[in-house]
């Protein structure tokens, strides 16, 4: 065998998400693309801003001798002081360039970060339902994860998180807004989770780090905040990206925010420093750290999201669906009608609707829509839902006069 055993049995173990991509996109090819509706893909579908374009155009003109070469691994100061201010200004916490490193995507932050504070053994907390990739990243370096269920609206338990926490507990990984529940943990959560955890940090006599993956920070759609993580606990590290507020997912930009008042700031950026260089990413993209400087405070058109998260949340309600109205990110995460979520979403797919079980995010008896998607494929889908609903034998809640 090529691959390595233990990454063919990863690849064994996430086969069923690949098994089901393949067999969409066979029925993609047997029935035409546009009979297809395909709510599977997390892929930003809102094109990034007029000021990136700007901004990109004026980069590229620009011939200034070292535009494109190495730099330091942590990333031009020029970004990471633009970064910091704007982690300044929203926390109040003395940001600086010190504490910023620009990374590879979110997944390239976690895993650096990942990589600089995991010995071997150590545990990652995760708070189901989560990102399927966070089991992998965690392996990754050495640390072995451990899933906290959440409340029946996808917030934090903080007793789970409590009774979950132990000597070999290294970090927490949070994601808010939450792919794929669409929940944004208020201030009451994070001030209840960082409670538990300084506590815990007393008694144990460690270092317990909460790691807070921000990528869909900017697509709220209520009269919310994400709370700033940094302003409740200490030992927080900030992993995130552009990918979705600017729609650069394909641009692999990102960057680490370590909190000023973490213990050992300084050692942990010098690790980080270490992580990215022989992680092989070397440093994040040079031309990209240089346009997202220049548009930090600009976003995507959260309209379109929202109006898609309306329509869906609203009509599949209708029809019976069972689900939490989702504040951020671009996710539905309805019940299914029995815990087989795997059965369910094979069903749905025989009406060619794609969408991806809960057992693929730790949480089966669900499963995701992504509303990443077409206006014109979402208005047409939805007779395609209705029928689907009814012959699963979904019932509207209440009945319609
Ligand atoms: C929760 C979450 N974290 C991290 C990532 C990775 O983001 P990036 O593309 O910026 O690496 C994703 C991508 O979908 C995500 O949903």
């Amino acid at each position: 065998m090529p691959i390595s055993r233990k990454v063919a049995d990863q690849i064994g173990r996430a086969s069923w998400i690949r098994r089901m991509f393949e067999e969409g996109r066979a029925l993609k090819a047997r029935v035409g693309d546009e009979n297809v509706y395909d709510f599977s893909l997390g892929n930003p579908i809102v094109e990034p801003p007029d000021e990136f374009f700007e901004a990109l155009e004026a980069v590229a003109q620009d011939r200034a001798p070292g535009m494109h070469r190495y730099m330091t691994n942590v990333g031009f100061e020029e970004t990471r002081q633009a970064v910091a201010d704007k982690y300044a200004l929203e926390t109040g916490l003395d940001y600086t360039a010190a504490h910023i490193v620009m990374s590879v995507g979110a997944a390239g932050a976690i895993n650096v970060t990942l990589k600089t504070i995991l010995n071997e053994g150590e545990e990652v907390i995760l708070f189901a339902p989560y990102f399927a990739e966070y089991e992998f990243y965690v392996d990754n370096h050495g640390g072995v994860p451990k899933v906290v269920r959440t409340d029946s609206t996808f917030d934090l338990d903080v007793e789970a998180l409590a009774a979950a926490v132990g000597p070999k507990t290294r970090a927490v990984l949070l994601n808010s807004p939450n792919n794929p529940s669409g929940r944004v943990y208020g201030h009451g959560a994070i001030e209840a989770m960082a409670r538990v955890l300084k506590k815990k940090q007393r008694e144990l006599g460690t270092a317990i780090y909460v790691v807070s993956d921000e990528p869909y920070k900017a697509l709220l759609y209520e009269d919310i905040d994400v709370p700033a993580v940094a302003t409740y606990y200490e030992n927080s590290i900030v992993c995130t990206s552009h990918s979705k507020d600017l729609g650069l997912p394909g641009e692999r930009i990102g960057h680490i925010a370590v909190s000023p008042q973490a213990a050992d700031g300084a050692e942990l950026v010098n690790g980080m420093a270490f992580a990215i260089r022989t992680l092989g990413f070397v440093n994040a993209p040079a031309l990209l750290q240089r346009i997202v400087a220049q548009v930090l405070d600009c976003t995507v058109d959260i309209d379109f999201y929202r109006r898609n998260r309306d329509t869906l949340y609203t009509e599949l309600r209708g029809l019976g669906f069972e689900m939490q109205r989702p504040e951020g990110a671009f996710f539905l995460f309805p019940k299914t009608p029995t815990d087989d979520d795997v059965g369910f979403v094979r069903a749905l797919q025989k009406h060619h609707i794609l969408t991806v079980p809960g057992t693929g995010f730790g949480t089966p008896g669900y499963f995701r829509i992504s509303y990443s998607v077409e206006r014109d494929m979402l208005e047409r889908s939805l007779p395609v839902w209705a029928r689907a609903a009814r012959e699963l034998g979904i019932e509207p809640k209440t009945p319609k006069r």
